[in-house]
Order: C-alpha cells, then structure tokens, then sequence
C-alpha cells in the first residue's frame, strides 16, 4: 500500500487532498498543515525554503512513499532542492498546473495568479518556458483572496471587487490569454467567481487549470511507477496533522468538503 504525503503551509492543501481521494481512493493519505506559521506566500525565499525541509522531514518519518507539495509558495522556492534530496518521488504543485496549462492554450498567453512569493519566485514562468519557451507569460500577485477564502467569502460585492481589480491588471498584460492557472491551494473555492469575472473582462471563456485536479492526475502516474504492491491498500487511512488547531475543523471541513476527523497537533 502507498502512504501518500501532502504537506501545506495551513488547510488549503485539503483541495488536494479532496482531488486526491476522489481519483485514488483506495490509497492512504497524512496531510501535514503548517497553520501555525501560515501564510507563507508573504515571506521570503530563505524562510519558506526553511519550513518546507522541516515538513518535508515529518512526512518522511512518518513513512510516506510519495511527498506531495500542494502548497504552490512552498513548491515555488524549494522543490528543485528537495527533488535533489528527497528519498521518495517529490511532487510539487507548479510542475503539474504548468503543463496542464501549455497543453490547453490555444492562443499561446497564459496568465498565472498565485501568492507574491510564487509570483516572485518566476517558478511558473520556468516551468512553463521548458516546455516552449515561445509561449507568453502573464503574472499576477492576488494576496488578498487567501484571506477572502479562509473567511468563506467566496461571493459577493467584496470578492467579486477585489477579484475585477486582479484580472483587470492580468487583462492588461494579456488581452488574448485563454488560460488562467490558479497558482494557489486556496483559489479553486473561488473557481466560480474567478470563471465569471474571466469572462466578464475577456468577453470569452477562459480556462481555469486547477492545479489540484492536476497535481492528483501527476499522482496517479508516480503511484504506477512505484510497483503493483504499492497499488492498493484497505482500508485507505487518513491523517490530519496541524502544527496550530484554531478554527481548524470550521475552515478545514470547507476545504475538504466534509468533516476532517480527528487532527493531530504536532511541532516542527
Ligand atoms: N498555500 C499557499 C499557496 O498555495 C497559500 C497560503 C499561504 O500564503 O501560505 O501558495
């Protein structure tokens, strides 16, 4: 049986979790939430990079075959050194978003919104120039939908302001983008509000890459190479650990989309 190990720096991490169990449900899952030193995605590079060795050690000891960086801040700054370094497959979340998104462009303009720290860290822009490098890359920083989520302000005239303030700068940079990569853990539970402002400001359908539904399909094909034996396993387990536990089960649970059950608190 895989144990699989999704790390994030607090509960956004859980739309991984939730795109994961629903493709490979049979598998086991120790979701690590760094929620008592989230946010990340305003800190610097060193910092991040720190936090993330320490998690990624966690997970380790806790016997994971497969390491899963659902936070895109983290994956940003530190997934080229942990690949390096890491005993097990390592899967962060720009590599899986970035490819979705070269796949399904037509127009050959990709936008990227995410966190100041994965918009800084130029890892999209990276990832997505490997694959063609003649594709153009629009960024945009939206710090404040992270908070927006966490409060579960997922419509109405506050979200729906702050978001037309965001696309309508990506707008500017990029009128004949056709795909919109959410490069964050919390952005998916906007994924309606962000599709009707997308389609307000570019008079078109835009394609949101999820990079949850993304990274659980890259899951899949890593899960494949670690052999038959790692395959299946009953019954699936899963496990919740937080290094801070306020508000957790509320702000979890929205999420996950149920009840996260028991949660563990742990130090890093
Ligand atoms: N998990 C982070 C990300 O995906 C968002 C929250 C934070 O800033 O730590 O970038």
């Amino acid at each position: 049986m895989a144990r699989i190990g999704i790390f994030d720096s607090g509960v956004g991490g859980l739309t991984v979790v939730n795109a994961v169990m629903q493709r490979l449900p049979e598998q086991s899952i120790v979701y690590l939430g760094d929620t008592a030193r989230v946010p990340y995605g305003s800190k610097s590079a060193q910092t991040v990079r720190r936090y993330a060795d320490n998690a990624a050690r966690f997970l380790l000891d806790r016997g994971v075959d497969l390491l899963l960086f659902a936070c895109n801040t983290a994956s940003a700054y530190a997934i080229e050194a942990l690949e390096r370094t890491c005993p097990v497959p390592v899967l962060g979340a720009v590599e899986p978003g970035a490819r979705a998104a070269v796949r399904a462009t037509r127009t050959g303009s990709i936008g990227v919104i995410g966190t100041l720290g994965t918009i800084r860290s130029g890892a999209y822009v990276r990832a997505i120039h490997a694959k063609d490098a003649s594709l153009r890359v629009a960024l945009h920083a939206c710090p404040l939908l992270v908070p927006l989520v966490e409060e579960g302000w997922l419509e109405g005239e506050v979200p729906l302001l702050v978001a037309r303030r965001y696309l309508d700068a990506l707008h500017a940079q990029a009128p004949e983008l056709d795909v919109l990569v959410l490069g964050c853990t919390h952005y998916p539970l906007l994924r309606p509000l962000l599709l009707e402002v997308a389609r307000e400001r570019w008079g078109r359908d835009v394609m949101l890459v999820d990079s949850a539904a993304a990274m659980a399909e890259e899951t899949e094909v890593l899960l494949e190479r670690l052999g038959p034996e790692k395959r299946t396993t009953l019954p699936a387990t899963f496990t919740c650990a937080v290094t801070d536990d306020a508000r957790i089960d509320e702000i979890g649970a929205r999420f996950l989309g149920r009840s996260l059950g028991p949660i563990e608190r742990v130090d890093l």
